[in-house]
């Protein structure tokens, strides 16, 4: 989604700000603009293309852009098709305004602030964000309390906004502030000393300050060269603490890597580790044991039923957390696609406990269902990998993943991690409700400790990946199959594969085979099995001959040293034995590999994959 950066201080604006934009290019974007502001006059420069057309613009330019504020975007286009016009920032008279989200009433206002005079430029629902700002900007809205007529235009502005918003503000005569205000689409303030920043997303942040404001729903920050004010919606001053980002700025670089994607996948073994360390202690007894923070232990102990939801590759790990759950837990779970059930009324009766997974903790659909199930009174826990995340402060209870940041639009590192946190949960609960034994509990323990290992070994085998990849990527129709824990990590391959390498790919619990899908195998077809289960074995052995007498060319991700499959299969991804249930922490990464090498084979960008956001802000 649009990336928003804003800069005030001592240093020149412009490069700050395109060094910031530049780290949030992997949230996807199709225009670029920026907005600095020089001796009262403001100076915008903006275009359809990549960051580095704009660059090249400034570059050509006689004299380089002076001043020591501005904003910046990256547009990911919602309304109106990119183009030059429709680039952010937007003018208004002496307004500029950069966004993120969109305006729901824009044409509404439009017609409204056409009557009264606004000329449009472009066909976008922020310019009604900009004209109308600039209307009370104009008026100074003198029966507000704020000092501060531009703050005070934007608190009346926001009245009259419907939809999502993160709005950064800049205007002619005020040349010592930057105003910023959300709604449903987040908005960082970064602390400096003599200068101050703004971004929509901390990995912009890191290499200039690690003392950051998640701005609140409705809130509004002036940020001045030496201070930040915040006020709430009637004006009235806030006292806000910062929080520390204890993120390492290097996580957010390439570190040598060709690409972001493939750096974040060999990070897992470290990402998993971090994980489990950060669950795992001695308890009663000295017996090892995990500790789930602030987790509500005993409302998730006697619950009657769990209701999990997320969006994309955070659901297919909630639907291994279902798994989990009822394997160990022996808990009954519900998964639940946001942005399904934040729209059908779903029931959530007394005893039942509700978890929202989420990498960013901002995608607008979790954090709509989890609004939801909040308003119903259900206890609610936030699984994501980011402190400070609406999702994390808004559910009142978060279980942090320890992925660091991830930067790739297809994630990696965040969904192992994802599932690591599930198990642990899902052992610990086990324990509590007593469907574990102490021993059973320790032995299931010792095995997830062995995975991050594990990770690194498959890592290892990279290569044969390699020259697999380098026959299937131009395949056109590639199915993906498995079989309980197998069904999830066959889901997300498939999104993986379509995601960077734009293979029409479709997943299936393979017992469906013979109920559909099996009527598209052909001999032009790749089917990817994912065969882990091994009380599943004969079941997954038969789907196998069955898509191979068709002509489907197969590739199969299944044990070290397993030969069940040899005669059936093309190519054998091995992973490293564990415990079956926990195959989905180890099987995804040869598929995760193999969508990178596909991708790469293509001469795709995958870490720019087309059409797609990091962080899904909007619905
Ligand atoms: C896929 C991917 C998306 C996200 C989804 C949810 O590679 O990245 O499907 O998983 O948009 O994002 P979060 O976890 O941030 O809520």
């Amino acid at each position: 989604m649009c990336g928003i950066t804003g800069y005030i201080g001592y240093q020149q604006a412009a490069p700050v700000i395109l060094e910031a934009l530049k780290k949030l290019e992997y949230r996807g974007y199709d225009s670029a603009g920026i907005a600095v502001l020089h001796q009262g006059k403001l100076q915008v420069r903006k275009m359809q293309g990549r960051l580095h057309a704009l660059e090249a613009r400034l570059a050509s330019e006689a004299a380089p852009l002076q001043g020591t504020l501005g904003i910046g975007h990256t547009r990911w286009a919602t309304h109106g098709e990119p183009s030059d016009a429709n680039s952010h920032p937007h003018r208004a008279g002496a307004v500029a305004v950069v966004h993120n989200g969109i305006i729901e009433n824009y044409a509404p206002l439009k017609a409204w602030l056409c009557g009264q005079g606004a000329a449009f430029q472009s066909g976008t629902d922020t310019e009604a964000a900009a004209h109308l700002i600039n209307y009370y900007y104009q008026r100074q809205s003198r029966d507000r309390p704020h000092a501060d007529p531009l703050a005070s235009a934007v608190a009346a502005a926001m009245e009259r906004l419907n939809g999502s918003y993160a709005l950064a503000v800049i205007a002619e005569d005020a040349p010592d502030r930057i105003l910023a205000v959300r709604k449903d689409s987040p908005l960082i303030v970064g602390a400096g000393r003599g200068e101050q920043f703004l971004a929509s997303d901390v990995p912009a942040l890191l290499s200039r300050t690690r003392e950051v404001y998640f701005l609140e729903e409705g809130e509004i920050a002036a940020l001045y060269r030496d201070r930040i004010a915040f006020f709430n919606g009637q004006g009235e001053t806030v006292h806000r603490k910062a929080a520390r980002i204890d993120w390492d700025a290097a996580a957010a670089e390439k570190g040598g890597y060709p690409h972001f994607m493939l750096k974040e996948i060999h990070e897992q073994p470290k990402a998993l580790e971090d994980t489990l360390k950060q669950r795992l202690c001695t308890g009663a007894g000295g017996r090892r044991d995990v500790d789930l923070g602030d987790m509500p232990l005993e409302d998730w102990k006697n619950a009657r039923r769990v209701v999990i939801t997320a969006c994309g590759t955070a659901w297919h790990a909630a639907l291994v957390a279902k798994h989990a759950l009822e394997r160990f837990a022996r808990l009954p779970a519900e998964v639940d696609i946001a942005s399904e059930s934040r729209y059908r009324d779903p029931i959530l009766n007394s005893g039942e406990v509700f978890m929202a997974i989420s990498q960013s903790g901002e995608t607008a659909d979790t954090l709509a269902a989890a609004r939801l199930a909040k308003a119903q009174g259900a206890s609610v826990l936030a699984l994501t990998n980011t402190k400070g995340s609406t999702l994390a402060r808004e559910a009142g209870c978060a279980l942090y993943t320890q992925a660091g940041p991830e930067i790739a639009v297809a994630s990696t590192k965040a969904f192992t991690t994802q599932l690591m946190a599930v198990y642990l949960m899902a052992l610990k609960l086990g324990r509590l409700r007593g469907s574990l034994t102490q021993e059973e509990y320790c032995r299931h323990l010792s095995a997830l400790e062995e995975i991050p290992e594990k990770a690194r070994q498959i890592l290892g085998d990279e290569r044969r990946i390699q020259r697999a990849a380098a026959h299937c990527f131009h395949k056109a129709k590639v199915f993906f199959m498995g079989r309980q824990f197998d069904y999830p990590v066959s889901l997300e391959s498939a999104l993986k594969l379509k995601e960077i390498n734009y293979t029409h790919s479709e997943a299936f619990a393979a017992g469906e085979l013979k109920h559909g899908p099996i009527a598209l195998v052909d001999n032009e077809t790749l089917v990817v099995a994912a065969a882990t289960q091994r009380r599943l074995f004969d079941k997954i052995a038969s789907n196998m001959q069955e898509v191979a007498a068709r002509g489907a060319s197969l590739l199969v991700i299944t044990w070290e040293g397993e030969t069940a499959f040899d005669r059936t299969a093309q190519e054998v991804f091995p992973i490293p034995r564990t415990e079956d249930s926990f195959s989905p922490l180890l099987a995804v990464i040869p598929a995760q590999l193999f969508a990178y090498y596909c991708a790469t084979a293509r001469g795709n960008d995958p870490d720019k994959p087309r059409n797609l956001a990091k962080s899904v802000t909007v619905e």
